[in-house]
């Protein structure tokens, strides 16, 4: 189907998986209360999580968020399209039903071809944005490709429901989120848009206050969790799976199950090695973490809470 018969298919109630260049996502249609209450179904997620809203342009920030800050259009003009959600004060147009019952709305343009041209279709008939939690139950590790969303979710879709196809998940780890309603920004989930990145388009130093009102549940201690148990740093034993830089040896009798050699590579193999790792039956997967800062954090902030179970 076209983008345009996708995009008619979603005003008219229909839940599209979709690529972007983070990981794929579930929508909806950001405005259709039935819609966006299956999102929740399928995904087994509690109703006061919000949902994260893909708007085809910057251009659309006014439609759903008030008191947008100079820093915050410096961030969207820098980086969007791109891994990166940024944290509003609500309009009226973004109800209770997508944004957990906060005051408050997580927007981002996804910078993935297939994803852009339906949006674009979207708003042609009057659908102003994509509401879209990562593609997978909750809890669970989000999907970075088609066959990982049919594997997580197909069998909670309904007839008319779509799971597009755009290929692997270029960057792999899902989007950094950046709240933008107080005076500087705050970082909420680290992600390949790094604190530097941030700091250098702003001009402003990000807060380093953890304490938030604002609920993320991608920041819940425990979540991004395969099935098998995760040890981290430590070596594997044989039969144990293994996750490690490409300069690693592989311990002797151990399931070898990425060999990343460099950091974007680990960003963008890691969930499908884990993913992997289940599919084996594999009880523990042990995984050496890369080292230093930038995407490595966000890396590591995914994989102690993977560590966590489930
Ligand atoms: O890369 C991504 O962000 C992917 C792709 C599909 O765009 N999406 C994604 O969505 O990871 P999800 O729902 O799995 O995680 C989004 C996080 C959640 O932890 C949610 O709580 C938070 O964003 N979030 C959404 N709207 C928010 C808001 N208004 N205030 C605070 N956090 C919000
Ligand atoms: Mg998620």
């Amino acid at each position: 189907m076209s983008q345009g018969e996708n995009a008619q298919a979603l005003k008219n109630g229909a839940l599209i998986a979709f690529p972007t260049e983070t990981v794929y996502g579930l929508g909806a249609d950001a405005s259709n209360e039935k819609a966006v209450a299956r999102i929740y179904e399928v995904k087994g997620r509690p109703q006061d999580h919000p949902l994260i809203l893909h708007i085809a342009s910057i251009d659309d920030i006014n439609y759903w968020a008030t008191d947008v800050s100079e820093y915050a259009m410096a961030l969207a003009r820098s980086f969007w399209p791109g891994p990166m959600t940024l944290i509003f004060k609500r309009s009226e147009s973004a109800k209770n039903f997508v944004t957990g019952g906060q005051n408050t709305v997580g927007l981002r343009v996804p910078d993935h071809t297939l994803a852009l041209e339906l949006l674009q279709e979207c708003k042609k008939i009057g659908v102003h944005a994509i509401a879209a939690p990562s593609a997978n139950r909750f809890g669970h590790v989000s999907p970075t490709t088609a066959a990982a969303v049919k594997e997580e979710i197909g069998g909670y879709l309904a007839p008319q429901d779509l799971i597009l196809d755009g290929g692997p998940a270029q960057v792999g780890l899902e989007s950094t989120i950046i709240d933008c309603t107080g005076e500087v920004p705050k970082i909420l989930r680290p992600g390949a848009i790094t604190q530097a990145m941030i700091e250098e388009a702003t001009g402003l130093q990000v807060s380093e206050d953890t304490n938030s009102s604002i609920r993320v549940s991608g920041s819940l201690e425990k979540h991004y969790a395969p099935n098998a148990q995760i040890l981290l740093d430590v070596q594997a034993t044989a039969g144990q799976g293994f996750i490690a830089p490409a300069d690693v040896a592989t311990p002797s009798g151990a399931i070898r199950l990425a060999s990343p050699a460099n950091t974007y590579e680990y960003a963008r193999t890691l969930y499908s090695a884990l993913r992997d790792g289940d599919t084996q039956g594999l009880k523990t997967i042990a995984v050496i973490q890369p080292s230093g800062d930038g995407l490595a954090i966000a890396i590591r902030d995914r994989l102690m809470r993977a560590s966590k179970g489930r």
